[in-house]
């Protein structure tokens, strides 16, 4: 994995740059400037959102400067302040925790910096001018609909993704609109549910463990809200000789998830291709930075007519359409460019 420029590095290119300031330039319209910090390079998602964003600018000529703050809070803080000390004109943020990045967005309306809040909702906060995202309850339900589907009666257990990100109770209600009435008509018990701290497989790989000790084994199906949670837990599965057996949910089209699916150890994944999400948000910030209103901002048909409630208000919102994948269309990941066919051998 390609590792992000440090904070000192990309310090040490601006003073540089500051220096060569001095000689006489061209004039001509400055150069839009946008601020984006990711919470993550751990997950492909997160590397291939950076990377669809640093193409979405260079193709539109704005300068884009990217940090990542490693799942840190703090880090995140750290790193919006030295984004806005550097004269960026948008701030594209998908915070590391929904609640503490809410004063990141206040210091960014302080500064008169538009906030596109990016992929997880920043909460508790009214200085978000767009969130750009795809429609997470709907990630939830396409989770919900294969699960109880694949296994309508027997033993779930429930994982959601980490507590300090918003999508987890998202895609965990969407799924729970779909299992919850038949946990209420008694042909579902839900034996294990807790939430998978920081994402982390190994964490769901520990829950599983001792769910499955807890129960006999008796498992039939597991709720992993990402394809990373769901590797953790089929480790779990495979050490008792039950992968392939229970049926598991993911979420991203990760090459491994893929490879599972194909393998038939985990049973879907959710395909959002956040190359599109990353070019919608570099586009809105371009026209936010222009002080163009947000109710004109539409990306590949999709505009920001719809609204999540963040806590505080209503959030205009532009969501993107999530996909269920299985082995039946998993064709369509390769054939959107998103891996290559190759990647699945
Ligand atoms: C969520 C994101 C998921 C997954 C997860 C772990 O916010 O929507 O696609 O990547 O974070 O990073």
């Amino acid at each position: 994995m390609k590792k992000i420029l440090s904070f000192s590095v990309v310090a040490a290119v601006v003073a540089a740059l500051a220096l060569t300031s001095c000689a006489p330039q061209a004039t001509g319209p400055k150069k839009i400037v946008i601020g984006a910090s990711l919470p993550t390079q751990r997950e492909a998602v997160w590397v291939k959102g950076r990377q669809a964003m640093i193409a979405a600018a260079a193709a539109a000529g704005v300068e884009l400067k990217v940090l990542s703050a490693d799942a840190d809070a703090a880090q995140q803080a750290n790193q919006v302040e030295s984004l806005l000390s550097q004269g960026i004109q948008a701030l594209i943020l998908a915070p590391a925790d929904a609640t503490t990045a809410a004063s990141m967005a206040d210091k960014a309306a302080a500064a008169k910096v538009p906030v596109v809040s990016y992929d997880r909702l920043i909460l508790d906060t009214k200085n978000i001018a767009l969130y750009v995202s795809f429609d997470n309850e709907k990630v939830g339900e396409l989770q919900g609909e294969w699960l109880t589907k694949a296994v309508p009666k027997g033993n779930y257990i429930i994982m959601s993704g980490d507590p300090g990100d918003n999508n987890a109770k998202l895609f965990k209600a969407g799924a729970m609109k779909i299992i919850q009435p038949l946990v209420d008509k008694g042909d579902i018990k839900i034996v294990a549910d807790q939430a998978v701290a920081n994402w982390l497989p190994s964490n769901a790989l520990t829950i599983v463990e001792q769910a499955l000790t807890a129960n006999k084994n008796k498992v039939n199906a597991i709720l992993a809200p990402n394809d990373g949670t769901a590797g953790g837990a089929i480790q779990a599965l495979n050490e008792q000789k039950l992968a392939g057996k229970v049926a598991v949910t993911g979420q991203d089209a990760e090459i491994a998830g893929l490879k599972r699916i194909m393998a038939g150890t985990q049973g879907m994944t959710v395909f959002k291709d956040n190359r599109k999400e990353a070019d919608a948000s570099v586009q809105a910030a371009i026209a936010l930075a222009q002080g163009q209103p947000v109710a004109s901002i539409t990306y590949d048909g999709v505009s920001a007519n719809q609204t999540v409630n963040n806590g505080t208000f209503d959030v205009p919102s532009l969501l993107l359409t999530p996909e269920a994948i299985t082995k039946a269309n998993i064709q369509d990941v390769v054939k959107s460019g998103y891996v290559k066919a190759t990647d699945l051998q």
